[in-house]
């Protein structure tokens, strides 16, 4: 059956604008985080400690975390993306809270995304995850291209497992599978998180991280439920999507998410529509209507 109640991760406001050209202000970045916790998301991931010449649009990181420390945040609730050591330090220096690392299961998205080895990454991300667990940082871990890969193609799931039980070795709670450009369809959701859990990772203990590029995120959530899985990234508005990843586009919208699973009876203690504002505000500055279904049909604009 399906469970009663799931974590909705938000990633809007580091997924969903990293490649947008359009800058956005950090105040504006700190107020869309703002609007999303109070939506009642529990986990709003803030930003990254990348290099701001790979992903300018987040350059601003230390401001973005400060602004949310200045609000009186739970820091803990706002996870940043950290590559590497550098990053690390960067992030600890400005007072993140959690952190999140990333990998690929593919050798040439590592080189495209990261300029590392598929291994030489896991490993830079296993260190980061361990140092960061001294400092008293919870760290989650993502694996992109776990369905598909468009240099590479199919994507063995056995190659997804190695890298995801990597990852929960050197410490993250949770591990997200990430479909960075939106390829599986549902059959290939079940046999993926078997695989992965069949490597030694325990299914409370991953996340699906879906992009709707071919608008299969949706259908892959509910194969995803079924399979076990009780953690779903999405980002308000559908925003988004890896620069580095070729044919990326939006993540799955919140939005459309949260009223699946509504209709589904399935808890996630969010608002939609004060979900719904916050990414409206967000698309707006963008300067585009929202991609979200659900969007379009309640605020047709
Ligand atoms: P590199 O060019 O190989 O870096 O990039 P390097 O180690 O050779 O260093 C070059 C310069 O960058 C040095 O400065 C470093 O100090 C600096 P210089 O000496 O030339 O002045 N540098 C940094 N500066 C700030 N912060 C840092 C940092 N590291 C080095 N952390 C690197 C390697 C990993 C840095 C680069 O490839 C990078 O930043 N990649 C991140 C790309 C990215 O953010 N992609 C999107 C996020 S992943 C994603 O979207 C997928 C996901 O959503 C799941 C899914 O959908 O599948 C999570
Ligand atoms: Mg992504």
């Amino acid at each position: 059956g399906l469970p009663e109640r799931v974590t909705v991760y938000e990633v809007g406001a580091r997924d969903g604008l990293q490649a947008e050209a359009v800058p956005v202000p950090t105040a504006a970045k700190v107020r869309m985080i703002r609007e999303l916790l109070a939506a009642g998301l529990p986990m709003v991931e803030a930003t990254s400690f990348v290099s701001p010449r790979w992903i300018p649009q987040l350059a601003d990181a230390p401001e973005v975390v400060a602004g949310l420390a200045e609000a009186g945040l739970d820091l803990a609730r706002h996870p940043v993306l950290v590559p590497n050591d550098r990053g690390l330090d960067r992030a600890l220096e400005a007072g993140a809270g959690a952190l999140a690392v990333f990998v690929s299961a593919t050798e040439t998205f590592a080189r495209r995304n990261l300029n590392m080895e598929r291994w030489e990454a896991v490993e830079a991300a296993q260190k980061v995850t361990e140092r960061g667990a001294l400092e008293g940082r919870p760290v989650r871990g993502y694996v992109s291209m776990v369905f598909g890969d468009p240099w590479e193609g199919p994507v063995a799931p056995g190659q997804v497992a190695e890298v995801a039980r990597a990852l929960l070795d050197a410490g993250c709670y949770e591990v997200s599978l990430g479909d960075t450009i939106g390829v599986g369809t549902p059959g290939h959701v079940g046999a993926v998180v078997d695989a992965v859990v069949a490597a030694g990772v325990p299914r409370e203990r991953l996340a699906l991280h879906l992009h709707d590029t071919y608008g299969q995120a949706l259908a892959n959530v509910y194969a995803g439920l079924l399979a076990g899985v009780e953690t779903f990234d999405a980002s308000v508005g559908g925003i988004g999507g890896c620069p580095y990843a070729g044919s990326a586009t939006g993540n799955l919208a919140t939005e459309d998410l949260l009223w699946m699973l509504t209709g589904l009876g399935v808890e996630t203690g969010v608002d939609l529509d004060a979900a719904m504002r916050a990414g409206l505000a967000v698309t707006t500055l963008l300067g585009r209507p929202s991609p979200s279904r659900v969007v379009q049909a309640l605020r047709p604009n």
